[in-house]
Order: structure tokens, then sequence, then C-alpha cells
């Protein structure tokens, strides 16, 4: 158990009006939680602070070598005033895999559900209640030693920010255009791709940049090594309906273990929808397309829930998908998500957390 010390602002915000679109990632609560680490002495002094510019030298580690996590995750306030997490053991998980993968330190399980808790519970005033809007969680670690070697840093910072959002695309629930990109690759497997670290994402803005001046949204990455086999968005998971069976790129060491994409594994499951987590080629794509059994495509992750893709554009080709329009799946995908984050569906797995 954290001994969190608590910090109010004297200086408090005000809050966004309803009208306010809440454009993704731009607004911050009044107040953060920071714990420190030190080698031998561990993650210790949690503490709930105003928010505020935090203090670096120039040579922390983290701005050289890029020893850093973070997570994702949103917090709802449900029609009866509760406040609920989605799943937030799963990023925790996921949070612990990036730390071990990057030697930073790893977070208890239970600190960083508390820390989590507290710091919403702290800024529940700031939760947005229309549809669409949530309050975004932004946990992140990072390694301060100033020191330029190269080597596991002795001490880091673990920060929880909070940022209330609207939907992460301008788009909204709008199907998106897609970009298959053939040149660049975000990861290779043994690499850092299944950890959510800011280089991959440092690694995928070139491509980005080439997507959005051609009216893409986003990038769809190849594997990394016959650019052949379908991977991920950066920001999403990918999921395919093809001839009734929904598809997925299976885990394979380079791709972010979405939370939101098992989510939808475990919703085809529930309601018998045929469900595979494989292989997938481009060219697989393509062909279904052409011989018209590409049904819908949609990518998942905690930002975007579901987002509809509308097109895909793959060297020369480009292919519509449901005319552009949203697909039924996708639509009850999020729908179904949504209403258990928002505490209107009945939550047969136990997915809501709710924060007291
Ligand atoms: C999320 O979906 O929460 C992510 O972390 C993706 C990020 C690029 C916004």
């Amino acid at each position: 158990m954290l001994d969190i010390r608590i910090e109010k602002t004297t200086a408090p915000k005000e809050l966004p009006k309803a009208d306010n679109p809440l454009k993704f990632g731009t607004i911050f609560t009044d107040h953060m939680f920071i714990m420190n680490y030190k080698t031998g002495k561990g993650w210790h002094d949690a503490r709930i602070v105003p928010y505020q510019p935090i203090s670096l030298e120039p040579s922390a580690m983290v701005f050289h070598y890029g020893q850093a996590m973070f997570e994702g995750l949103k917090a709802y306030k449900a029609e009866n005033g509760r406040v609920l997490l989605f799943r937030p053991d799963k990023n925790i998980e996921r949070a612990n895999k990036t730390n071990q993968r990057l030697c930073i330190p790893e977070i208890p399980a239970e600190d960083f559900l508390q820390a989590l808790k507290t710091v919403v519970k702290t800024e529940e005033a700031w939760i947005p209640h229309k549809p669409g809007t949530s309050l975004y969680i932004r946990p992140f670690a990072i390694a301060t030693d100033p020191f330029l070697g190269v080597r596991p840093a002795d001490t880091y910072m673990f920060i929880i920010i909070l940022s209330p959002v609207g939907a992460y695309y301008p788009e909204g629930l709008n199907p998106v255009k897609i970009w298959i990109e053939d040149e660049y690759v975000r990861a290779v497997r043994g690499g850092i791709g299944e950890a959510k670290t800011g280089g991959n994402y440092a690694a995928s803005l070139k491509s980005q940049v080439k997507a959005h001046d051609e009216g893409y949204s986003q990038v769809l990455w190849l594997d990394g090594v016959e650019r052949k086999y379908i991977e991920e968005v950066g920001a999403m998971n990918i999921f395919f309906k093809i001839n009734g069976t929904v598809v997925t790129p299976k885990l394979n060491g380079s791709i972010l273990p979405g939370v939101t994409r098992d989510t939808v594994i475990q919703l085809c499951k529930a309601w018998d929808l045929p469900v595979q987590e494989r292989r997938i080629s481009i060219e697989e794509i393509y062909e279904a397309h052409k011989n018209g059994t590409l049904e819908e495509v949609f990518g998942t992750g905690t930002a975007a829930v579901i987002s509809p893709v509308g097109q895909l554009r793959w060297e020369q080709h480009i292919m519509k998908i449901k005319d552009g329009g949203i697909g039924e799946f996708s639509q009850k995908f999020y729908d179904t998500i949504t209403g258990i984050q928002l505490g209107k569906l009945e939550d047969k797995f136990n997915w809501a957390v709710e924060v007291r």
C-alpha cells in the first residue's frame, strides 16, 4: 500500500465547458501523480501534486537513450455517477512488460492501481459526460540520471497525467483512410515493437507525414522482414472480417498487445463469431477485396476504441471498404465496448473497475 501525500492546487483551472469538443490530448487536469525510484531505495515518495512542469537535467538519460514506458487507459462517468476504469489490470501488466524489456524497474501492480484510482478520484470533476468523451489517463516512467553513458539508469520518475478527451481521430466514428507502408518498417521481432515506448512512435512519424500528405490518416505497417504480412497501425491494432470470420494478426513480438484488441477477440468468442489470430498477408486482403469477401476492416485502440476503415491504399491499389461506410460489426463492437465502459451494459467479463 502506498502512502500517497496529496497537495491540492491553490489555483484550480476552469473545467472545460459542455460544448468544448475536447480535442484529443490538449487539456490537462489540475493534478498529477508522481513517484520516484532510486536503486537501493525502490519506488518512494508517492504524491499527488498540482499539474506543473517537471525539472530534469539536460543530461537526463531519457533524453538520450529513450528509456521510457508509457500507457493509455480511460476513466468514465457512468449514468449513476460511478467512476469506472476499463481493464486497468491489462495496462498495468503491459506497463511492467515494457519496463522489463527496457530495464526500467517494475511498479508493483497493486501500487500502480492504487495510484490510478487515487489520482482519478482526485480529478473526478474533470471526467466529461458527453457521449464519446472520457478522461484519458497517461501513466509513464522515464530514466532521470544525469549521465551520458549507455546503461540502465538508477533513478526514474513514474508520473500519471490526465486529460479529458473526445474522439482520437477528427473523423470520430466515421471511417478513416489508411495507407499501407511498403518502404519503411515499424519494428522487427526481437526488437521493441511489442513494448509501449516512445521510440516505436518516433519510428512511425516519417511514414505518417507521407500518408497525411496523400490524404490518409494512418499508416498500416507490414512485417519488418518480408514486408508481406500485416502488423498494426501504430495507434491501433487492425481487424478484418473476411467471409464471416474476424481475423487479426497474431501477436508475434513486433505487434503491440492491445487491450481493445483482446476485448474484441473475447467478444467474438462470446458471440460465437469465428475469430482467428494468424498471419495475414497483404495479398490475401487484396484478393479478398477483389473477390468481394472483405466485409469489414476496423482498428482497435484505447484512444480510438473502434475506428472503422473506409479505404486502404497498397502500392497503386485503392481498396474501398463498405463504400466508405461503417460496418455492422464495427458498430456493434463500438456500442458494446463503450456500453460496458459506461456501465450501461451488463459486464459479464468484469472488465469495469469502480473507483471509490
Ligand atoms: C492509446 O490508444 O491509448 C494509445 O496509447 C495510442 C496513442 C498513440 C494515442
